[in-house]
């Protein structure tokens, strides 16, 4: 079922595709238009641009294109009805759903009430009599009373039905338990409770909605922790623990942290911008979704060799949602949680103030790896450590860490900058050969390779760009031309289709957009059109402009028989000769 166009008219106009865009790619303004790096492909120079007068993005190097919505849907990775309620809901906007819709999203809200409810039964476990030695686990565990509500922690007891019991009492199905993964079914088709003599910790989105729990166990048996599976209403990659608590943070950084209880601590100590992930590593979907909250985040992982190496790939995620980072390294504890209950807050709160950016803690991991009293280790050393200052794009910061380096390794600044230099003109190499690469792929790109992208004849289906763009840019202008050429007669067939539905969009009262088509038109489509409606409108004397462009189509289309029929006596000339 297609969304009322009435509704996405209303959303287009609340919208602003600036500031959408803003919260992603930083923008510069220049003229009429905004500019700035394309969050859709790598590239160093800005050739992504916004036109907030036609509400629209386009970018030259690789051609994606769009309005509003385009843009949430590529960028979140959403299917066209849920990018309309993403943008809807930060709007503060309901979109109209049909019936079928409805359905799905009482269900929805049904499974959410549903584990409201599991989270409160578990919370009174917790607090009730057969629930003492989970209390007591949480207060072994140095959690006050008030981070225990804070996190709404409880508490799940040593049986395979008490939550199964107690919900169905309440009115819920088995189906939506096992839909919700509170229960489990057997090999024999039973159910029975999922999460089972574990403290809870529940997991909840940004909105507040509890999603998820995890349940750990109070001794050393395994699997320690237990997680929600996947559901309806739970997707792990997109979601971060307390992130409902840290995204009201007044702190201009997040910590990130591996474990539940790390997060817990952290909170409990005062530093309200602790999250973590979900028992898997960092998505780039995590990422995206911290760099809408922060532009600085501390990796605080556990000390261990995996925790090392998680935070090495963690950087270069952040690095690439844009963020700035840091990483802190907890020395003589396990992970923030052992540290803080052994240090307290004021320690963990130097760590974060001694935490080095990613260039320190990159050379630190290097040097570790040598022993720099033998010349040889000091060596590769040297090569290795270049490497990373020569990848540093600011002057400023490469003589500053080679200054450092070279102090470290026992060798003369000049010594190292050498090395530095030939590590850059190495990369330089490397780069040139990535970019040709890349303008050949885009050159390829720009070539559509959908059929009805194509244009056979360039002279007319320029002129029938130059129409589009003066009705895109003026509505008002439809009637006039509508007397003067129909749709048929463009030679491009997509821009004769976008024509005649911008003729329908006109008649039906809705404004003549790009985002009024996104419906309609395929990715590829919009692409195309988003790179039309990038173009220059002349504007005055549009009437004439307008004249003028049907003139080029009709005389390019009587070239065109002319043409043909040329081509047809060329043929009978040599076949009778
Ligand atoms: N984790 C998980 N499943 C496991 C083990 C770990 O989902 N079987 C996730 C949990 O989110 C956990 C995080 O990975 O919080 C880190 O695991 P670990 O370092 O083993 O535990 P801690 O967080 O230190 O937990 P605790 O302090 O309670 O031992
Ligand atoms: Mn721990």
């Amino acid at each position: 079922m297609p969304i009322d166009p009435r509704f996405l008219d209303d959303l287009n106009a609340r919208c602003d595709i600036v500031d959408l865009v803003s919260r992603y790619v930083s923008l510069k303004k220049s003229g009429s238009n905004y500019f700035g790096l394309c969050p859709f492909h790598n590239e160093k120079t800005a050739s992504f641009s916004v036109a907030p007068d036609k509400q629209i993005f386009h970018c030259f190097g690789c051609g994606a294109g769009g309005g509003p919505i385009r843009f949430v849907m590529k960028i979140e990775g959403l299917e066209f009805p849920d990018a309309v309620r993403y943008l809807a809901k930060q709007y503060g906007m309901e979109v109209p759903e049909d019936t079928a819709d409805r359905g799905q999203r009482q269900r929805r809200e049904r499974l959410l009430t549903l584990m409201k409810e599991a989270a409160r039964w578990f919370y009174t476990q917790l607090h009730a009599p057969q629930g003492k030695p989970s209390l007591d686990y949480f207060r072994r565990r140095a959690l006050s009373k008030r981070t225990m509500n804070n996190f709404g922690l409880g508490y799940a007891p040593d049986s395979f039905h008490a939550l199964l019991d107690a919900m169905t009492a309440k009115g819920y199905t088995k189906d939506e338990l096992f839909a919700a993964g509170l229960i489990a079914r057997s090999q024999k088709g039973t159910y029975y409770d999922k999460f089972r003599n574990r403290v809870m910790f529940p997991i909840i989105d940004i909105r507040g909605d509890i999603i998820a729990f995890g349940g750990r166990v109070m001794d050393d048996s395994k699997p320690k922790y237990l997680n929600s599976p996947e559901t309806t209403i739970f997707n792990k990659s997109r979601n971060l623990f307390a992130m409902n608590l840290a995204k009201k943070t007044k702190s201009d950084y997040f910590l990130l942290a591996e474990g539940y209880m790390d997060v817990i601590a952290l909170h409990q100590a005062g530093f309200d911008s602790a999250v973590a992930s979900l028992g898997t590593s960092l998505t780039e979907e995590q990422a995206r979704l911290l760099s809408r909250y922060t532009k600085n985040v501390i990796i605080c992982y556990d000390a261990d060799n995996a925790g090392q190496k998680a935070a090495q790939r963690a950087i270069d995620i952040l690095g690439r949602a844009g963020l700035s980072v840091r990483v802190l390294r907890i020395p003589g504890a396990k992970d923030p949680d052992e540290f803080i209950k052994a240090n307290g807050a004021e320690a963990f709160r130097k760590l974060v103030e001694r935490s080095e950016n990613h260039i320190m803690y990159r050379l630190q991991n290097i040097q570790d790896q040598y022993d720099l009293t033998q010349d040889d280790q000091r060596v590769l050393f040297l090569k290795d450590a270049a490497k990373e200052v020569a990848a540093l794009e600011n002057a400023v910061e490469r003589e500053v860490y080679t200054a450092r380096a070279a102090k470290t390794a026992g060798v003369t600044p000049q010594a190292f900058a050498l090395e530095v230099k030939n590590e850059m003109a190495r990369r330089r190499r490397f780069e040139k050969k990535r970019y040709q690469r890349e303008v050949r792929a885009a050159a390829n790109a720009a070539q559509p390779k959908d059929r009805s992208l194509h244009y056979d004849n360039i002279r007319s289906a320029r002129a029938e760009e130059g129409l589009l763009g003066l009705i895109f840019a003026d509505a008002s202008l439809i009637p006039r031309l509508r007397e003067l050429i129909s749709p048929a007669e463009f030679s491009s067939e997509l821009l004769g289709k976008i024509y005649a539905k911008a003729c329908a969009l006109y008649d039906e009262g809705h404004p003549v957009s790009a985002t009024s088509l996104e419906q309609e038109l395929t990715a590829g489509e919009m692409d195309h059109l988003a790179m039309v409606l990038g173009k220059p409108v002349p504007n005055e004397r549009r009437e004439q402009a307008m004249q003028d462009y049907v003139n080029v189509i009709r005389a390019s289309a009587m070239q065109e028989d002319e043409n043909s029929l040329l081509r047809i006596a060329e043929r009978k000339r040599k076949q009778s000769g």
